[in-house]
């Protein structure tokens, strides 16, 4: 076990002694026992459940989760099954859910395990094995491995950040590396070596739960008596985080184009990039100097016009060679677009144009993307809802169009 203590925390050693029996006594009786991805209360933990749960809840709320993985664990109960299933199945599976790259890599990583799983015969049991699959990083693996091995793991996401920078008073901003080489190294430094999975669900709940970012619930906090935020009256200040640079915006039209059986034209997009691997409508990025009022802020105006992808290249110019436009479904210049959709690194405003085509056209353009191994199928909106996962705006597109 490390004894040093971590360079810039003021406490003395006998305050980080008690540190993880204060958090866990107060998690036996406050914390949360009921969560259905929880396995501290049995002896045979399943890592499979925590390491699908644990990828859901990067950036997603706990309430936001709970139905999805319900669904998760009723289609796919073992990592074989999840290993197995068709992409559009789990893309469906996770559609609302946001951060589609953590489905693909969900997916991907299920093939992963499977595979060490027919070598060894069991799941990683380490948390650099775990660290080498798809979307697992430091703290999941941590986590997975303390509460879904029962073995020792440590974790120190964004929650934990939270309760540590204020505890010990840590100044630097957290998204330097030199910061969270700090935070990581207290961390470890007060985790239990013998109870590292409760204190991990502890510590989870303890940033979810009383140390939240706004009005955080000091009194009734087992380590308020040395937290160094709490003596300084200002708990809010912590996390220094720097500020984010404003997102920038994009335009794009979604355009609806219907066959002659109102059945909507769906492109599935490649896996790397925007919405990887998912079903969307053919898209038409837009320089950012339409109309008068310029929302955008990125100065690159090239940038909106090379994220086509080529089926999207080849549907806007075999629109163009067959003298077809599609029509704006809401009046309005784009900046004015109905649906506003912010993404992790941008605001995306879409514009939703209809276009009917009759069953020569239809036949047409189908012939043209399939002779260029463009996926696509043509669905009605209702299909399309229920089958192929579609992300949230381009429900919000549907809307629109009834
Ligand atoms: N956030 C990340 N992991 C969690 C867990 N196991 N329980 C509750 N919230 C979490």
């Amino acid at each position: 076990m490390i004894t040093s203590n971590p360079m810039s925390v003021r406490h003395p050693n006998t305050k980080i002694d008690t540190f993880s029996r204060r958090i866990l006594n107060w998690f036996d009786t406050h914390g949360r026992h009921d969560l259905p991805w929880q396995q501290h209360k049995t002896d045979t933990p399943n890592p499979y459940i925590v390491w699908l749960s644990e990828v859901m809840l990067q950036q997603t709320q706990v309430t936001t989760v709970i139905p999805y993985f319900h669904r998760f664990m009723d289609s796919f109960p073992t990592v074989q099954d999840l290993a197995n299933a068709d992409w559009d199945m789990v893309a469906e599976h996770w559609a609302g859910l946001g951060y589609y790259a953590r489905a693909r890599n969900l997916h991907k990583g299920a093939k992963q395990l499977v595979e060490i799983i027919n070598d060894t015969g069991d799941f990683p049991q380490t948390v650099e094995d775990w660290e080498a699959i798809s979307g697992v990083g430091r703290s999941t693996a941590g986590a997975i491995v303390a509460m879904g091995l029962h073995g020792y793991g440590v974790i120190c996401d964004g929650n934990v950040k939270r309760v540590l920078t204020r505890w010990a008073g840590v100044e630097g901003d957290i998204t330097k590396s030199a910061t969270n080489k700090e935070l990581w190294a207290l961390a470890e430094r007060l985790t239990p070596a013998d109870d590292s999975g409760h204190f991990a669900q502890a510590m989870m709940d303890m940033g979810a739960t009383l140390c939240t970012r706004r009005n955080p619930s000091c009194e009734a906090c087992p380590i308020h008596a040395d937290c160094i935020a709490y003596a300084e009256g200002r708990p809010e200040f912590y996390p220094v985080k720097a500020k984010k640079k404003p997102k920038p915006s994009k335009f794009s039209n979604a355009l609806v184009i219907q066959n002659h059986k109102h059945e909507i034209l769906w492109l599935q997009r490649p896996d790397s990039g925007i919405w990887g691997g998912l079903w969307v409508l053919p898209l038409q990025f837009e320089k950012k100097t339409l109309g008068k009022k310029v929302v955008a802020t990125s100065a690159e105006d090239s940038v909106y016009e090379s994220e086509n992808t080529v089926a999207e290249q080849i549907v806007d110019k075999w629109l163009v060679d067959n003298s077809l436009c599609a029509d704006s479904i809401t009046d309005g210049l784009l900046e004015a677009a109905p649906i506003k959709h912010t993404l992790t690194h941008f605001h995306w405003y879409l514009q939703p144009k209809q276009l009917i085509l009759d069953n020569k056209q239809s036949i047409a353009l189908t012939q043209h993307l399939e002779k260029a191994d463009i996926n696509l199928v043509w669905l009605s909106a209702n299909e399309a809802k229920t089958t192929l996962g579609l992300p949230k705006a381009m429900l919000k597109v549907l809307q629109v169009l009834s």
